[in-house]
């Protein structure tokens, strides 16, 4: 490339404004992408190309390498660039990070709520560990029976509506299998284990997921909840649609079960309410109460306590520990404060510009940061001993999203720079069997036996 053409390269990657001309080929490139992306996501698949194994048998979701872009007219931004991270059986693994990060995106993609089709998954897994209803060879559930000491199937007699036995054509009382039901009066349906890879998954098959298998709680209840329709409405439709065979009496009964569940004191009256009629940490345990009632084994919760004040959030806060062990389940828990963090996870994320930099056990991340940028969000932390009259700031900001560098994303705000940080992006290092980090300092030749 001669002296003149390299000018006007830089020319173009250094201005802050997009010519017409540009904005033109950037949207033509982002629509033929769009379009593939789309097409492979409504595409019929027969489920083969979607079940997955898992690596570690003890996780319910492995997140490998995930790639989430947005395709704007700007360029395209790259909120989630390979993120990899576990999720074990019964434990709550934080995501932290500042705000823009990708911490919304990770969990939305695991969701599959981005907004197509410009948000899109463009690479990498989710595997999910999910117990699925059995299907017979018509697709139909498959009952649990009750059965006597002698294994044999128990029969009831059918009743009418008025609960008067049902006769047959010669008149004897007519007879059908006893399903057996669960604690909440739940008819019982055959179930199998299967490991889906959900961001491989049609997107029409994900209502076999979302609501039943997990779900998502949000920081603001009041966009999640429907000001028109009850508490009790909202609740029950979630038991009606994901509980096979449930009648409108049960899914009441289940929904009032699940109020008391999070600590709602008359839970008939916040039934029959709606939404306006509660206060901001009602409503916050009514969409806590709405995500379980599906019986998920994963919760995720996006910033549950950001809009409640601190009594309160400390309370949700509790309730969501409580939850953890009675459900014999998990939670994602995306926060941009550490304090929350450091009172819920068992294990740690750090996210920073769409990629994790640091992670491990919560003990780890808390006692023996290794990234100046967790070292520096530590700092950051208001803590009862310090006398200092301005809390630490790190200095700086987040690249640009759509021009990301190809050193370290944090070079411009890190006091500990090296030579070396100019640059290719750092490798992920393990510093201990649990404890990862992305950082020139911890490479082997950087390391000398001093970590
Ligand atoms: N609909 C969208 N269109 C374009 N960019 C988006 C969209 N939603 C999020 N982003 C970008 O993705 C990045 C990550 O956002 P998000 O995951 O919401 O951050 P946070 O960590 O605060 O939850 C940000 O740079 C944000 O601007
Ligand atoms: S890789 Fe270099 S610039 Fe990046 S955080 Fe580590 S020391 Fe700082
Ligand atoms: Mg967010």
């Amino acid at each position: 490339m001669n002296d003149k053409s390299e000018n006007k390269t830089k020319k173009v990657v250094d201005k802050h404004y997009l010519s017409g001309k540009e904005v033109r080929a950037i949207a033509k490139a982002n629509a033929m992408e769009m379009r593939r992306l789309e097409k492979e996501k409504n595409r019929k698949k027969h489920e083969s190309e979607y079940i997955a194994e898992m690596r570690d048998a003890n996780n319910i979701l492995e997140i490998e390498n995930l790639h989430s872009y947005f395709f704007t007219d700007q360029g395209v931004v790259k909120a989630v660039n390979g993120v990899s991270f576990d999720i074990p059986l019964n434990s709550t693994v934080g995501v932290v990070g500042e705000s823009g990060c990708g911490k919304s995106v990770t969990s939305m993609s695991v969701m599959r709520l981005l907004q197509g089709p410009t948000g899109q998954i463009v690479e990498g897994s989710i595997r999910f560990k999910a117990y699925d209803f059995k299907r017979d060879e018509n697709g139909n559930y498959i009952p649990v029976y009750e059965l006597d000491e002698n294994g044999n199937v128990i029969y009831e007699p059918v009743l009418d509506e008025n609960g008067a036995p049902k006769l047959d054509k010669s008149g004897n009382p007519m007879t059908q299998p006893k399903q057996k039901r669960d604690a909440n009066g739940l008819g019982v349906y055959e179930k199998e284990e299967k490991i889906f890879d959900i961001a491989k998954m049609p997107i029409k098959q994900m209502y076999r997921l979302r609501g039943r298998q997990m779900s998502m709680v949000f920081q603001e209840p009041m966009t999640s909840l429907n000001p028109i329709f009850t508490i009790g409405e909202q609740l029950d439709e979630v038991t009606l649609l994901h509980v096979p065979g449930s009648t409108k009496a049960m899914a009441k009964e289940h929904s009032i079960n699940m109020l008391n569940l999070v600590g709602i004191a008359m839970p008939e009256r916040v039934y029959k309410s709606y939404p306006h009629e509660l206060s901001g940490g009602m409503r916050q345990r009514v969409m806590i109460a709405m995500a379980l009632a599906g019986e998920p084994r994963l919760i995720i919760a996006d910033e549950p306590t950001t809009a409640l004040d601190v009594t309160i959030q400390a309370q949700i806060l509790s309730l969501f520990n409580d939850l953890k062990k009675r459900i014999n389940g998990s939670i994602l828990l995306i926060t941009h404060d550490l304090g929350v963090i450091a009172e819920m996870a068992d294990y740690v994320v750090v996210m920073y510009a769409g990629r994790i930099i640091e992670k491990g056990t919560a003990s780890e991340i808390f006692h023996k940061p290794c990234h100046p940028y967790t070292q520096g969000l530590q700092k950051s932390k208001p803590t009862m001993q310090s006398n200092e009259d301005k809390l630490f700031n790190i200095p700086g900001n987040v690249p640009n999203p759509i021009n990301m560098p190809d050193h370290c994303y944090f070079k411009e705000r890190c006091g500990k720079c090296l030579a070396k940080c100019s640059g290719d992006y750092p490798e992920m290092v393990q510093v201990s069997p649990t404890h990862f980090v992305a950082c020139h300092l911890y490479a082997e030749e950087n390391n000398n036996g001093k970590r």
